[in-house]
């Protein structure tokens, strides 16, 4: 089947079948910053925005997103940069293989909380998983892009 999806704003013809799921569509489209971690809905590897909106684009058929807007880390590498910096600054740089998607989800929940505290930032970012770091430089990296007090 032929779908179009509008990727990073700019509108992509994808020929797909009815089963795909739209992380592998994006990657094959060259979204290499996607990436996958479990296949089963677990890790948060593969998050990126559709609508503006966090998904886990390992469970969603690519053909849903016929039409619509769909938001990966290439997308967004201004605000990428900013954290990823503070995820240096902070010692929460190792393999760097969850960083795309935990990097989208930590966008949204700016746009999404106002004042959170680090609760709140746990509970968000509960399903982005990553096998290094132990979470804490991670969450002081986070918390300091949030304007969260210590
Ligand atoms: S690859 Fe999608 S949640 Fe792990
Ligand atoms: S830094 Fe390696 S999985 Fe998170």
């Amino acid at each position: 089947m032929l779908i179009h999806i509008f990727i990073n704003g700019e509108k992509r013809k994808i020929h797909c079948s009815p089963d795909d799921m739209l992380m592998d569509v994006l990657r094959d489209a060259g979204y290499k910053s996607v990436k996958c971690g479990c296949d089963t809905t677990s890790c948060g590897l593969c998050t990126v925005w559709l609508e503006g909106v966090p998904v886990l684009s390992c469970s969603v058929p690519a053909a849903r997103c016929n039409n619509k807007n769909v938001t990966t880390l290439e997308g967004v590498q201004e605000e990428a940069e900013v954290i990823g910096s503070l995820l240096v600054d902070e010692g929460a740089d190792q393999c760097g293989f969850c960083s795309p998607g935990l990097i989208m989800n930590i966008i949204a929940m700016k746009k999404e909380l106002v004042n959170p505290t680090e609760a709140d930032i746990k509970h968000y970012l509960a399903g982005n998983l990553c096998r290094c770091t132990g979470y804490m430089s991670q969450l002081r990296a986070v918390k300091k892009y949030m304007g969260v007090e210590e």
